[in-house]
């Protein structure tokens, strides 16, 4: 990208522990990238109460406010681009990015499995419930289907004999927050490309 730091916006539904390690890595001099923003889906979530700690402005766009869902994509979009971002982030946002903001923007999104395998919500439980002995997470561009675009980077985590929903995703998460810290830093420090389905960090 440039010289100056990539401007982000990220979104949140939950606890935002992405979120922060996003804005504790952003502190740091040469990161390449700040947080101008976080918005939410919802209200009463610990990621706004971690957004405003850290003093980073925050909007909330709630499906139930708009008469249908065009309403809310063109209303989220344009709350986004209040803030001018360079890429936005999907940090733990449990809604499919609708039109106006993909074309606006590039969006990235993390997942708690190693795509293809297991989209959507339940991930997680999906991977689980399936038996497999390894899962991970994927850190891809948000496209207009679930969990389909293409693929930026991604890491393993062993499934452990015993393991319960809860207990795995956190391992997962642990994982996450480092590889969503360094792909988004790379990105903003070196740019990327795509083509098709591949994509390549730096210039
Ligand atoms: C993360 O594991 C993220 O991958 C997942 O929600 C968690 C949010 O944690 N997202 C999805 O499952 C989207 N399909 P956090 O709020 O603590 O960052």
């Amino acid at each position: 990208m440039t010289d100056q730091a990539a401007r982000l916006v990220v979104l949140v539904s939950g606890s935002g522990t992405n979120l922060q390690a996003l804005l504790d890595a952003a502190d740091e001099p040469g990161y390449g990238a700040e947080i101008v923003a976080v918005g939410a889906d919802r209200t009463g979530i610990e990621g706004l109460d971690r957004a405003a700690r850290a003093g980073v402005p925050t909007f909330v766009e709630r499906l139930p406010d708009h008469p249908d869902r065009a309403s809310w994509d063109a209303a989220l979009a344009e709350r986004i681009a209040v803030h001018k971002p360079d890429l936005v982030v999907c940090a733990g946002f449990m809604k499919i990015i609708g039109r106006p903001t993909l074309d606006a923007f590039p969006v990235v999104n993390t997942h708690p499995a190693l795509l293809p395998s297991f989209p959507g919500a339940h991930g997680v439980r999906d991977a689980l419930a399936y038996g497999v002995r390894v899962t991970g997470c994927t850190v891809m561009f948000a496209d207009a289907g679930v969990d389909t675009g293409p693929i930026i980077a991604q890491a393993t985590v062993p499934v452990l004999d015993g393991d319960d929903e809860r207990e795995l995703h956190e391992r997962i998460k642990v994982v996450e927050r480092a590889l969503l810290v360094e792909t988004i830093g790379r990105m903003a420090r070196e740019g990327w490309s795509v083509t098709g389905r591949k994509v390549r960090l730096g210039a």
